[in-house]
């Protein structure tokens, strides 16, 4: 990729126009989920956003009051409740119970600094709707199929049905689980755009549900009811090594109840039981990991309505099931969020076709397709080509190949129960008269909010940030994972360790990580050591003690605390917290230090030998402990926080006595760190390990010449990626930083780019620069850890850093280098959107942007130059900084970043 400075836009991004002078109450939301529809708790937060201009500087929110109306009419509020807050607010009422409905609206008070003050009007009002929430609320049984439809075709996907007469309902509700993965469909109609519902938890602990509104699917008279169901996490093949089958569970079913409310208030319900019928479709096999093979021959399109033919149908499967495991999704779903269309389509050989759609994404494909009965499509899936062929050795045992015979005429198709990674896709058709027509690819990932865009002057810049944007789409299906596409795709602790902190910034992951947090706890609590898995769903019994991973019980919470700021996070938590603590605490050797287990150290180092990725260039017990210090520190805020003062002191206490000990054990009194490496120095700077000024200064220095004596390549990996700017900028040494941000040679953070990564790739070198395949198994090309980076940008190059939780105070500091010659990017935050613009233009630096209403900014411009902002637009400018080829005359110290949790 050329690199190729832009034109300064016209339609750079600038803090929004607003018409209105009115101040006012938008995106009213309660819980996590994004509908209000299917409240998951009695007690749901209540957060909303201030919209518009205030009409005096200064203003923040002051107070607020929420206003209940119930369904009978009454009304309640909480009356004015003292307040600068405006998210995750305790639910001030009785608690909801299960079905109810309520009107949700919000008011707030805003003061200036002279005593002014504003109220504004009642926001549009919200009717939210609790679902079931109690276990008890479930009469459903499980329904699956009977051995004589199963048995040889266990991967197969089965479909259910049920006939029922009804009046019309003036509500219908579908609550909707599985043993599997289910499609819910009434009368021919599928009426849910969920896909790979319900999700992935540690299901002994958690199956979650959801609810659908059936209301206008549902007619008076004879109706019909039916689900698809095939096997996905619960039985299907899963895990590395060959994986296992029927992890949790021989019997797979459908857990479903459908209850109906008419007009005279009275409900009827119909619930999953013996009654129902069973049949096998056309999905003749399914696995999340192989592929979906469809055979259209088997296809009785009409088998949702009541023209059906029936005969292949028989009686159900009905059974019990843990009904204590149940629980409401509090998550956004898995959706389709975007189509791809190819760039690039080349025909290989007769009946065989490549396609490029220019972008490593996570989904499926979408085909037309017309031919003769019994003829055979087979679409292949890969990240990269290898030579000419696609390269599906990464995939390990993964086969991704999707394959359909046609019964004659002409379908669409998109697989469902199974998904892919991949950018290139091959078509083989068996049969010269098949035609394929509209190729694209479908992303899939659990629908969450974008929230962080940064863009510049330079190409290559904006795909690096791109690569780690499309990398957390692709690894946020239902949880986070470490990749997309080969045998894996597990919820590996230590990736979302080091990278919580940038996913926060791009997309609101609050809730898809709440969920996973869950079961993080469930599963380190309910094993009687207290280890947590090193991977969540845990899919083998033995968890693993090691650092970075097991840290995740701290660092993940905590992540989520700073930018949304919901203490409930904490508190739900903190019990993993402490456990994890208490148990390092006894791991800790004579010394003081945590040398005593087996670690993963900075894992995927660039030195480590392609089959040994733990062995890398850092003392693998130091980078233990320091992050045991960093997340003692941490659990002493948290307890603070949460109202638990002797913990907190007493971890206090603890991480001092630590990082003593790390100090006799790793460091010499001038300054020098054990091992000598980038990520040795990144964790000791970062984390605040040092004694003092003369330790930090001889520290960052030994780093700065480290890093420049490796010309500025990368010499970290896992954990030192996610420091290593952070502690270049914060000793000073902001030139370096950009340098090493903009070094293409590998390893680098721009060689991925030029070698044409759209995603951000495992290792450094995932492909080597003579286009082979890393021979290292595991080599993927959508892994979201080394894209921590892309946080690094967000705060530095955009310069937009959330100082307090909930973004009520954020610090606008942009560190200017590189040759970039105009930024702009976007946080979104509680309190709204903040922007930054800033160009170099004719010798001088000229920043604009804007703050939302009710926050804070300190912006500190290159000169060092400070201005407080508050509530609106704002503009400064400087003399620009010297460019210097002499990166050491940067000023140092003058200017530090802030490093968020990083100093405790
Ligand atoms: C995963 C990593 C993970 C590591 C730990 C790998 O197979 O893909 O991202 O953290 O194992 O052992």
């Amino acid at each position: 990729m050329e690199r190729r400075v832009r034109e300064w836009p016209d339609n750079i991004i600038s803090p929004e126009t607003v018409e209105s002078t009115d101040i006012r109450i938008a995106e009213l939301r309660t819980g996590h989920l994004g509908t209000a529809m299917g409240v998951a708790t009695a007690s749901p937060s209540v957060s909303w956003r201030l919209e518009g201009d205030a009409p005096f500087d200064g203003a923040r929110p002051a107070a607020y009051e929420i206003r209940a109306t119930w369904s009978n009419g009454d009304t309640e509020t909480t009356g004015r409740v003292e307040s600068d807050r405006v998210s995750y607010r305790a639910w001030p009422f009785r608690p909801l119970m299960s079905r109810e409905r309520v009107g949700v609206a919000v008011r707030s008070w805003l003061e200036g600094p002279a005593g002014e003050e504003l109220r504004t009007p009642w926001s549009e009002g919200l009717d939210v709707e609790a679902t079931l929430l109690r276990p008890e609320d479930w009469v459903a049984s499980k329904v699956g199929p009977p051995r004589s439809i199963e048995q040889g075709r266990e991967s197969a996907v089965f479909r259910f049905r049920r006939e029922f007469d009804a009046e019309q309902p003036t509500r219908a509700r579908l609550y909707l689980t599985a043993h599997g993965l289910v499609v819910p469909y009434v009368n021919g109609r599928r009426v849910s755009d969920e896909v790979l519902a319900p999700g992935w938890t540690s299901y002994e602990h958690r199956l979650r549900y959801r609810v659908h509104d059936v209301t206008d699917s549902i007619h008076a008279g004879r109706n019909v009811i039916g689900f698809e169901l095939a096997e996905g996490w619960y039985r299907g093949r899963f895990g590395f090594d060959h994986g296992a089958r029927g992890i949790y569970g021989t019997r797979i079913g459908v857990i479903a109840q459908l209850e109906m409310t008419f007009a005279d208030g009275t409900r009827e319900v119909l619930a999953t039981d013996e009654s129902w019928s069973c049949t096998y479709g056309p999905v003749t096999f399914t696995n999340l990991y192989d592929g979906e093979e469809r055979d259209l021959s088997l296809d009785e399109s009409d088998w949702c309505e009541l023209a059906a033919d029936m005969e292949s149908w028989v009686p159900a499967v009905a059974a019990d099931f843990e009904t204590s495991a149940l629980e409401p999704a509090d998550s956004p779903p898995v959706r389709r969020t975007e189509t791809v269309a190819p760039v690039v389509t080349e025909s290989l050989r007769p009946g065989v076709q490549r396609y490029d759609f220019g972008q490593n994404l996570v989904g499926r494909m979408r085909i037309r397709v017309d031919g003769p009965d019994g003829a055979t499509v087979t679409m292949r899936h890969a990240e990269v080509l290898e030579g000419s062929e696609l390269g599906v050795r990464p995939l390990r045992l993964a086969r991704a190949t999707d394959r359909l015979t046609l019964s004659g005429g002409f379908v669409e198709w998109e697989p469902e129960f199974t998904y892919h990674g991949f950018r290139y896709a091959e078509i083989a058709c068996s049969d010269d008269r098949v035609r394929v027509s509209g190729v694209e690819a479908v992303v899939i990932h659990s629908d969450m909010r974008r929230t962080g865009w940064l863009e510049t002057s330079d190409p290559l810049i904006n795909r690096l940030f791109e690569n780690s944007v499309w990398s957390l789409r692709g690894n946020f299906v239902d949880l986070p994972t470490d990749c997309p596409q080969r045998d894996e795709r597990l919820g590996w602790t230590g990736d979302i360790n080091v990278f919580a902190p940038t996913a926060v910034l791009l997309y609101d992951v609050a809730g898809v990580l709440r969920s996973w947090l869950r079961d993080l706890s469930a599963e380190q609590l309910a094993h009687e050591s207290n280890v947590p898995p090193m991977f969540v769903p845990s899919i083998i019994t033995e968890p693993h003690l090691a650092a970075v991973w097991g840290d995740a019980t701290v660092g993940v919470p905590w992540a989520l605390y700073e930018q949304y700021g919901d203490p409930a996070q904490l508190r739900e938590s903190y019990p993993g917290v402490k456990a994890w603590i208490e148990l390092v605490r006894t791991r800790l050797s004579a010394r003081g230090v945590w040398d005593t287990d087996a670690q993963l150290g900075d894992w995927l180092d660039p030195t480590a030998p392609p089959d040994a990725p733990h062995a890398g260039r850092t003392d693998a017990n130091l980078v233990a402990t320091a992050y045991f210090i960093r997340s003692t520190r941490l659990a002493s805020r948290i307890a603070a926080l949460i109202g638990e003062p002797d913990d907190s002191e007493r971890f206090a206490d603890l991480a001092e006595s630590v990082r003593s000990a790390f100090i006799a054990e790793y460091v010499s009194a001038s300054g020098r760190v054990v091992s000598d490496s980038q990520a040795a120095y990144a964790l000791a700077l970062v984390f605040d390990l040092l004694d003092d000024d003369v330790q930090r200064e001889r520290a960052g220095e030994r780093l700065r010449d480290l890093v420049r004596r490796g010309g500025h390549r990368v010499g970290t990996g896992f954990v030192g990626t996610a420091l290593i700017l952070d502690a270049l900028v914060a000793a000073g040494h902001s030139a370096d930083a950009w340098a090493m941000l903009t070094e293409t040679r590998p390893p680098s953070f721009l060689y991925p780019v030029t070698m044409g990564a759209t995603t951000a790739w495992e290792r450094w070198d995932s492909m080597l620069p003579d286009g082979r395949i890393n021979p290292g198994e595991m080599t993927s090309f959508n892994h979201y850890a080394l894209g921590a980076v892309a946080g690094w940008m967000q705060r530095s190059i955009g310069g937009i850093q959330v100082t307090e939780p909930g973004g009520r105070t954020v610090r606008i500091a942009p560190v200017v280098g590189g040759g970039v010659m105009w930024v702009t990017s976007r946080q979104e935050t509680d309190y709204g959107s903040v922007y930054t613009s800033w160009r170099v233009e004719d010798g001088r630096f000229r920043l604009e942007g804007s703050v939302p209403v009710g926050v804070r900014g300190s912006v500190v411009m290159p000169d060092g130059s400070r201005h407080e902002v508050s509530s609106g637009n704002f503009a400064f400018s400087c003399a620009a900084p010297v460019p210097n080829d002499d990166p050491s005359a940067q000023p140092r110290g003058r200017d530090r970043m802030v490093i968020r949790s990083y100093y405790p």
